[in-house]
């Protein structure tokens, strides 16, 4: 199969894949597991596709050494994985528990002993319930109590880690979480989820200083999933307009604190009628801004705004489910428009520029900052042979046209270190349950069985040759 364009990638990129927590691990009542958001949200009828929940997932709470098996035999240079805050500190907060510790730590070492990189994310969503019980991340002291649980990890695992990863997508935390209502905790309820938006910048600071604290050297990231926006008429003012607003809500609602210590102006004007953001304290933003490694860039699809005339049902196809709220609070008059195709199985289009234009656009806006693509990859409907492979050919697209596109980006300067396809296995997406397959492997969700797609035998050259063929 010829996929490539013959390019190759700068010496010493990163080749990874990754994974997260609730999506692989299972076995949530073993090891001293406490329950997480998702366990109450999964179990909670009509809230995912099938009622798929997290309880067994794809075992590798028993399976990690396969796992890491796998791993190196697919040359991964790095893993990107993510740390169940409810393992370590079942409810949240106070001592750590040993195992759960424990089995981290093991993973960790597993890593390193086959060359592998650990690229650990504190928070992949799964918050532990008592928390949410008290506010989630609606609650300040959700975000003290994260850079308490980031301390302990440092101190657990300390310079074993290659990058700290504090957040992934705090977007879908909070809009999705508490906005629209298709991730746990569920609520549906704008003004909650800019109190989540600004306490998850303030737990990514507040988790970092605790980090630093005790490794003062390590190396340090964030990652978010950063929207390419594009307005349905370019030349129509009140469409870019939408397309500005949906940005800030999206993009500089995080970029804004974290990178620059503040938050942008447009963003507290147009959601002003939302929400007065008193929850905003001096020096909260200061707490968000701190130096930073590499910024980690999740990069799926693109999305299209035109400004709604208010006449019939408002479209909001943005691709993320059917929903009781609205992500995109306090954008009354923005109607999402379905960008053209082809589709993922997700329903998400198909737009490699849109990864450069984003890569560009952050090089543009934070020079000297590098950048890591810390999950790209795409769902299909796979199908096994009767020989038993699994021929993904529009998945083997879909990253070689995702990685030309990257490396498009490095041609024009932007500072990309490496790239991490998600996922290593197919796993529990989340409301989707186990409907959608993002793997390099496919893992036969009967007998638990992982068998390599085209997909990874293809990344596995990929990653030999440091590029495309
Ligand atoms: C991202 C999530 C990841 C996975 C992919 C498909 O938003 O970070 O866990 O679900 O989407």
């Amino acid at each position: 199969m010829s996929t490539g364009t013959g390019r190759r990638f700068p010496d010493g990129f990163l080749w990874g894949s990754a994974t997260a927590s609730y999506q692989i691990e299972g076995a949530v009542k073993e090891g001293g597991r406490g329950p997480s958001s998702w366990d109450t949200f999964s179990h909670t009828p009509g809230k995912t596709l099938n009622g798929d929940t997290g309880d067994i997932a794809v075992d590798h709470y028993h399976r990690w050494q396969e796992d890491l098996g796998h791993i190196a035999d697919l040359g991964l240079r790095a893993y990107r994985f993510s740390t169940a805050w409810p393992r370590v500190q079942p409810g949240g907060r106070g001592p750590a528990n040993r195992e759960g510790l424990d089995f981290y730590s093991r993973l960790v070492d597993g890593l390193l002993e086959r060359g592998v990189k650990p690229v650990l994310t504190l928070y992949h969503w799964d918050l532990p319930q008592d928390l949410e019980d008290a506010g989630g991340w609606t609650a300040r002291d959700t975000a003290y109590r994260f850079a308490d649980y980031a301390e302990l990890m440092a101190r657990e695992l300390g310079d074993r880690v290659d990058l700290w990863t504090t957040l992934n997508e705090p977007w879908c935390s909070a809009y999705l979480g508490y906005g629209s209502g298709v991730h746990a905790p569920g609520r549906a309820d704008g003004a909650a989820a800019l109190a989540a938006v600004h306490h998850l910048n303030l737990a990514h600071g507040l988790g970092l200083q605790a980090v630093r604290s005790v490794l003062p050297s390590a190396r340090a990231s964030v990652t978010l999933n950063l929207h390419v926006i594009r307005p349905a008429d370019p030349s129509s003012d009140d469409d870019r307009d939408a397309a500005r607003r949906v940005d800030a809500l999206a993009n500089r609602a995080f970029t804004g604190p974290m990178l620059s210590g503040t938050y942008p102006d447009d963003l507290l004007a147009d959601t002003a009628h939302v929400t007065d953001w008193a929850f905003v304290r001096a020096g909260d933003a200061e707490i968000a801004h701190q130096p930073l490694d590499v910024l980690g860039v999740n990069y799926y699809s693109t999305g299209l705004v035109r400004r709604w005339d208010g006449v019939g049902p408002r479209s909001e196809d943005d691709g993320h489910g059917d929903a009781a709220g609205t992500p995109w609070v306090g954008a009354d008059d923005v109607e999402f428009v379905r960008p053209d195709g082809p589709y993922t199985a997700m329903g998400w289009n198909i737009d490699p520029g849109g990864l450069t234009d984003l890569l560009l656009r952050m090089h543009r806006e934070h020079p000297g900052l590098p950048m890591m693509i810390t999950e790209n990859g795409a769902a299909f409907a796979d199908t096994v042979s009767p020989g038993g492979a699994v021929h993904d050919p529009l998945r083997v697209d879909y990253l070689a046209r995702h990685l030309e596109a990257t490396g498009q980006a490095i041609d024009q300067g932007a500072d990309v270190r490496g790239y991490f396809a998600w996922s290593l296995l197919d796993n529990f997406e989340w409301s989707f349950g186990y409907d959608r397959r993002f793997g390099l492997i496919r893992v036969d969700y009967e007998t638990l069985e992982r068998t390599w797609k085209d997909s990874a035998h293809w990344y596995r050259d990929v990653v030999a040759r440091n590029g495309l063929d």
